[in-house]
């Protein structure tokens, strides 16, 4: 018989996987008992606090249901999810970086033409986007598949509304770029906006005194094949929030140049009445 205590106890719950076939699962597990285990010796846990934790993730999973992921919300504002999409595409320089993909995606967007306003009557300042997808040696990428989505001057996105469904789709489209790697749209100026925090993910931000603020952004996702698929977003320069996005998403190659411009002419050939932004990105592919 083993006498098991805090300090050899370990070792035989890792043990137990010795029969398991799957080397891969095996690993998994081994290291997160092992450094379970350690956390709690390292914090000397409490039965209390033991029970607190328990009570904590029963509360995340119950906040979940086919719109809501509390649990995808924990891994972000813990920074697991951007460590996860980090390291799984370590990319050349030059390359754009990959940020998390966020919970606002949402398939069968509308296929349009450049040039359209995807706005659809979102609130906020007019704002010219011209996307340019190039390869690592700056060469255009033609034919790219390009998904954009992003929220509106008071951080909402379409889908937070009540009932909605793809046919009331606002901020957000498909395109296709052209011969120069380019496409070109109209939307309105994303604006920051919070996570959600009428959940227990909320209740720790509070008790962190941490704010739950993402830096406006636009999300963009490009496929074209022999390229590793790009997920980012592109930031507005000089957000108060670049530097304390609460999902930890904000790399330096992910930040672009909003830029305001009087009532005149844009750079479309179209008059604008009011003051509107405008926005030239490049999106550098990596290659699969
Ligand atoms: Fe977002």
């Amino acid at each position: 018989m083993i006498d098991l205590n805090e300090h050899n106890i370990t070792g035989e719950v890792i043990r137990r996987w010795d029969g398991c076939a799957d080397a891969r699962f095996k690993e998994l597990m081994a290291g997160l008992i092992r450094h379970l285990h350690d956390f709690a010796r390292e914090v000397k846990l409490t039965e209390v606090e033991w029970m607190a934790g328990i009570q904590f993730l029963t509360a995340v999973g119950h906040k979940c249901d086919g719109l809501r992921q509390e649990f995808i919300l924990l891994s972000d504002t813990l920074g697991l999810s951007q460590l996860v999409v980090a390291q799984n595409h370590s990319r050349a320089a030059g390359a754009t970086e990959q940020t998390v993909f966020g919970p606002f995606w949402v398939e069968g967007a509308p296929h349009l033409a450049h040039g359209a306003d995807i706005a659809n009557g979102a609130v906020g300042a007019p704002c010219h986007v011209r996307l340019t997808i190039n390869d690592l040696r700056s060469r255009p990428v033609p034919d790219a598949t390009v998904d954009v989505w992003h929220a509106d001057a008071e951080g909402g996105y379409d889908v937070q509304s009540p009932g909605w469904s793809m046919a009331q789709a606002k901020m957000r489209a498909v395109f296709k770029t052209d011969a120069r790697g380019s496409l070109h749209f109209w939307t309105v100026l994303p604006a920051a906006y919070p996570v959600p925090t009428d959940g227990p993910v909320g209740d720790m931000l509070r008790a962190s005194h941490r704010h739950a603020m993402r830096p406006g952004h636009l999300h963009a996702m490009v496929h074209k094949p022999g390229f590793d698929t790009l997920i980012t977003h592109v930031y507005v320069q000089g957000d108060e929030y670049l530097d304390s996005d609460a999902v930890f998403g904000v790399r330096g190659s992910c930040i672009g140049e909003y830029v305001r411009h009087e009532p005149g002419k844009a750079p479309d050939g179209t008059v604008k009445d009011t003051a509107f932004f405008t926005l030239d990105q490049t999106l550098s592919l990596a290659p699969a």
